[in-house]
């Protein structure tokens, strides 16, 4: 069977893969029916102090819920992250709920609703601003709940970031505040009653290269420098974003996070440190922190021939898992990691397609796949499952049932 770096993290008991240290036909009993989502909170704590060891000190993790909201994940990293990034008023209940302070819990996004704002500025968590509409709402709001709304400014800079698998940042956008704007738009807000905490950049995710990630750093420190001078209030919040990617594809190369702490310190030395003393610095991590830690485990319901493409049907598919079917951003459709849960070790392989059970030749898990000989019955695991998974799919496709998720 291939390598993957993701495959590598999880042990092999014998033959079976296990996850939290339990095989997975003994799991699959526990949960009592297939499929399942399972991530690996010991992963998660690894990934966690992996970051904490590679970042400079001073720098603050936020976990980006949206990658995985499941309530038990999020109150695992509430108790191993300094913060959490949320977008919706769901996610901020999620985060609240699982312990993290109000003051720890920033809401970023488009389109926030003047319900969602009145609940936040209720909370007390940071609302990252991506217009001045949101902004003049925010200051009526305030006005009428009488308290004084927490608020960053999320600003949308003025360069791209190249690279990344989804792009938030630079030219035209819906979201943040368009960089050349916000001076102005500050000098607006100058009287009005806001507890202006700081600047938000997020210009992108699912990058894997170090290189352009230490750029896009450097310029976003020195834009917000810039704007912290123009800035009416002292700055004492700065979110660089994150957009660390994690290996999905057979060639993809793991991110060099090592380039990148270095150059996080240099500008935490030089740039932020002298210049924004009081300032909590942050980035705010989605699929890195808990991407590779999970997996979609699936079984084998039917293992037919057409004109001699072997298929091996699974009994989930792009309901649960759209990402890993391809037609979740992905361009050209490429295989995710998979494999047959309890044949880890057998060294004799066929070339076989894995689809799900779905009415659409678009449910695909696996194409052209090289796995040892399965069949009915058999596990099929699909990595690279802890982010973006059950809750960034149609679950309601089809009416099959919902598959359960546990953090073993
Ligand atoms: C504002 C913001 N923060 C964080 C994230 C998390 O990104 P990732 O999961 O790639 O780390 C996103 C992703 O869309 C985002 O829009």
């Amino acid at each position: 069977m291939t390598s993957h770096p993701t495959k590598a993290l999880f042990d092999v008991a014998g033959d079976h893969l296990a996850v939290g240290g339990i095989p997975l036909h003994r799991l699959a009993e526990r949960v009592g029916s297939t499929p399942f989502f399972a991530y690996d909170r010991s992963l998660i704590a690894a990934r966690v102090a992996y970051l904490r060891s590679v970042l400079p000190a001073g720098i603050r993790l936020s976990y980006a819920v949206k990658a995985n909201p499941m309530p038990a994940v999020v109150q695992h990293l509430t108790g191993l992250v300094d913060a959490c990034d949320v977008a919706s008023a769901q996610e901020m209940k999620t985060a609240l709920d699982a312990g993290m302070p109000a003051a720890q819990v920033s809401f970023a996004g488009p389109g926030k609703t003047s319900a969602e704002l009145s609940q936040a500025v209720a909370a007390g968590v940071t609302i990252e601003m991506e217009s001045p509409n949101e902004a003049a709402r925010l200051v009526e709001i305030g006005n009428r709940l009488g308290i004084r709304p927490r608020v960053a400014l999320r600003v949308n800079p003025d360069f791209q970031v190249k690279g990344s698998g989804m792009r938030m940042g630079g030219g035209p956008q819906q979201f943040g505040i368009d960089a050349e704007a916000v001076p102005s738009l500050l000098r607006d807000l100058a009287a009005a009653d806001l507890d202006f905490l700081g600047f938000h950049v997020f210009a992108g995710s699912q990058n894997l290269h170090a290189d352009i990630l230490c750029e896009a750093l450097a310029k976003n420190v020195q834009l917000l420098l810039e704007l912290a001078a123009s800035c009416p209030w002292p700055v004492r919040y700065l979110n660089l974003g994150g957009g660390f990617g994690i290996p999905y594809f057979e060639k993809d190369s793991p991110l060099d996070l090592s380039a990148v702490g270095k150059t996080l310190g240099e500008l935490m030395e030089r740039s932020i440190r002298p210049n924004l003393p009081e300032a909590r610095v942050a980035i705010e991590l989605g699929r890195y922190l808990v991407g590779e830690a999970g997996v979609y485990v699936t079984r084998i319901v039917d293992r037919k021939v057409s004109r001699g493409r072997i298929y091996l049907v699974v009994d989930g598919g792009l309901h649960h898992q759209l990402a890993a079917s391809g037609n979740f951003g992905q361009v050209i459709r490429r295989n995710y990691p998979i494999a047959v849960a309890s044949r880890m070790r057998e060294t004799e392989l066929e070339t076989v397609s894995v689809v799900g059970c779905l009415c659409t030749p678009l449910d695909l898990l696996g194409d052209n796949v090289a796995l040892p000989r399965a069949g009915i019955g058999d596990l099929v695991v699909v990595f690279q499952a802890g982010a973006y998974g059950l809750t960034a799919s149609p679950t309601a496709f089809l009416g099959h049932p919902a598959p359960v998720e546990v953090l073993v």
